[in-house]
């Protein structure tokens, strides 16, 4: 590629010197509509606990969920997605799919509270499990390890009880091989043809999920997610894994973590039509709040640009802890 003209003749210059000129070129613009905000609900009543590594983030009961949804519609964004702290975990997660669960209470209770947000459901087991993995174990190979069939059956019943509640989307995260198509099956035979999927399709095993991990107590009570999440260092196996949810039926597709992943953002737009997210997950919220907190950084400026960034490699939307205070700032 090379430009048409060289210098004097060309000067990017004159599109820059001016702000209304730069207004008139910008490529790409921040809508609170694109934005959707991640909420952790816990079971009990009045409880609204700061999440220590995730300033002005809460682990907030049911009853106090409905203020943060109304404040999240008055402010225009795109939607909530909802992460849920079971009272008690146990080896097959059973909370996540009862009809009386933590996250079918926060459903129901956000919808009461604003009808028209769009509520997004996090449909993975490790949140609910008492083990911490993303699935129910089993020691076929000599060691414990996420049965990958098994955990397909709970996940469409997960996924049914979610839109029972009254899900808009549900977004299965637990990266098990046929866990997209399984949850379209289970939902269209119940007549939730109209509930869509946004599958994290691309979901890596990251060091970058440190944070939430203390968010919902979830980490790995023993080993780590590396058989189940994608290898770091891979991007080709990242486009077959964003192909495969497609080919099962995914509405959306995520890719997460957010910025050490915008090569695989920029790819997958180049090779699907399929609408795409990106997830600044716990650790890209938490770097930025911390080197705001200690003079480092303009926090604000950087989130900005954080978003931008995440426009400009190819995201119709964008998962963010920040959602509020960058919608209040657009
Ligand atoms: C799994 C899930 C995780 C995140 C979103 N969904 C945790 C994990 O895979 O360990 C991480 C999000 C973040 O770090 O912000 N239910």
């Amino acid at each position: 590629m090379s430009p048409d003209h060289h210098f004097p003749t060309t000067r990017l210059r004159r599109l820059r010197y001016n702000p209304a000129v730069r207004r008139l070129v910008q490529e790409t613009a921040l809508d609170p509509g694109k934005l959707i905000l991640p909420l952790f609900v816990r079971a009990g009543e009045g409880v609204r606990q700061e999440i220590a590594s995730m300033p002005g983030n809460f682990q907030l009961s049911p009853d106090q969920l409905g203020e943060e949804v109304r404040e999240a519609a008055g402010l225009g964004l795109g939607g909530i997605i909802l992460f849920g702290i079971p009272a008690k975990k146990d080896a097959t997660g059973s909370d996540s799919t009862n009809d009386e669960g933590i996250i079918q209470q926060a459903i129901r209770a956000a919808k009461e509270a604003a009808p028209d947000m769009l509520v997004t459901s996090d449909v993975c087991f490790c949140e609910y499990t008492d083990h911490g993995h993303c699935g129910v174990l089993n020691d076929k190979t000599g060691h414990l390890d996420v049965d990958n069939d098994a955990t397909l059956e709970l996940l469409g019943l997960q996924a049914l009880s979610h839109a029972r509640a009254g899900a808009d989307l549900v977004a299965p995260s637990g990266m098990m091989d046929g866990m997209v198509g399984e949850v379209r099956d289970s939902l269209d035979g119940e007549g939730h043809e109209n509930v869509a999927i946004m599958a994290y399709a691309i979901k890596q095993a990251s060091a970058f999920y440190g944070p939430f991990r203390e968010a919902v107590q979830s980490a790995p009570e023993f080993g780590d997610r590396k058989g189940y999440q994608m290898d770091v260092r891979n991007w080709r196996e990242a486009m077959r894994e964003a192909a495969l949810d497609q080919a099962q039926g995914a509405d959306i597709l995520m890719v997460k973590p957010g910025m050490p992943c915008l090569d695989l953002l920029a790819r997958l737009r180049e090779e699907t039509s399929l609408p795409l997210a990106a997830y600044q997950v716990s650790g890209e919220y938490a770097m930025i709040k911390a080197a705001a907190a200690n003079g480092w950084l303009d926090g604000d400026a950087c989130m900005r640009e954080a978003m931008q960034a995440f426009k400009r490699a190819g995201a119709n939307m964008v998962i963010t802890y920040a959602a509020l205070e960058l919608a209040e700032s657009f």
